[in-house]
């Protein structure tokens, strides 16, 4: 089943140059993307360290575009206030990352930011069934987590349609955004199977005009495979 809204496009900076990184923000946001993707990791629920609430926080008055917040830790209770009060819109939290991510989301969702939940590519999407009436978004994993420049898991497609019909039958509006691999080739598959967010490190920093990686994966996902 294929989504009914206009995908929109969340850049990742963890491609960008993180020398120059308020400008690396500015220029996605000049190229037309529609939120920002920051990725959080702890070094110990995934195999890497990358930013923390500091960088989000030194960020927020450099653009206006949604911050669209990956949380890759474990535990992640002790720093959704952090994360809340640094300018995130929008937390995304793992259902791999404890037992309590139903009281995590609520958690979220009192600091006024909209939760979502993450599912890494070996969960079965049943995982996060009981917490969807708290979700705005569930952002499937089409890589395992932890670096940008992965391959795209096709073996995700079939969990997205059915992420697709399970948020549907909530009768709620829900999102499904897609991260990892993400390409003018890849998008049209997801966006296929039902997903409406893309999230592009690699394929909109990794190229010299962001303008047109950014068009790029637009068209695609406007034109399903
Ligand atoms: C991976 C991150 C992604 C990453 C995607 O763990 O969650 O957001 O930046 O990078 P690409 O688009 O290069 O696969
Ligand atoms: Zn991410």
């Amino acid at each position: 089943m294929a989504a009914l809204k206009t995908p929109l496009i969340a850049p990742s900076v963890l491609s960008a140059d993180f020398s120059r990184m308020a400008d690396e923000v500015a220029a996605v946001e000049n190229a037309g993307a529609d939120w920002l993707h920051l990725d959080v990791m702890d070094g110990h629920f995934v195999p890497n360290l990358s930013m923390g609430p500091q960088l989000i926080k030194a960020l927020r008055p450099k653009s206006k575009l949604p911050f669209d917040v990956h949380l890759m830790i474990a535990p992640v209770d002790p720093y959704i206030e952090a994360f809340a009060k640094a300018g995130a819109d929008h937390i995304h939290l793992h259902v791999e990352a404890g037992p309590h991510t139903h009281r995590s989301l609520q958690h979220v969702r009192d600091h006024g930011v909209k939760p979502g939940i993450a599912i890494c590519p070996a969960t079965p999407p049943e995982a996060v069934g009981e917490v969807l009436d708290l979700v705005d978004m569930i952002l499937v994993m089409t890589v395992n987590p932890g670096f940008g420049g992965q391959k795209f898991l096709t073996s995700q497609l079939r969990k997205i349609e059915t992420l697709r019909r399970m948020a549907d039958a909530t009768g709620r509006d829900i999102r499904i955004g897609v991260d990892g691999g993400i390409t003018a080739q890849t998008a049209p598959l997801a966006v296929a199977a039902g997903a409406d967010v893309l999230i592009a490190g690699t394929s909109v920093y990794g190229q010299d005009d962001y303008a047109a990686a950014i068009s790029n994966l637009r068209i695609g996902a406007h034109n399903p495979a």
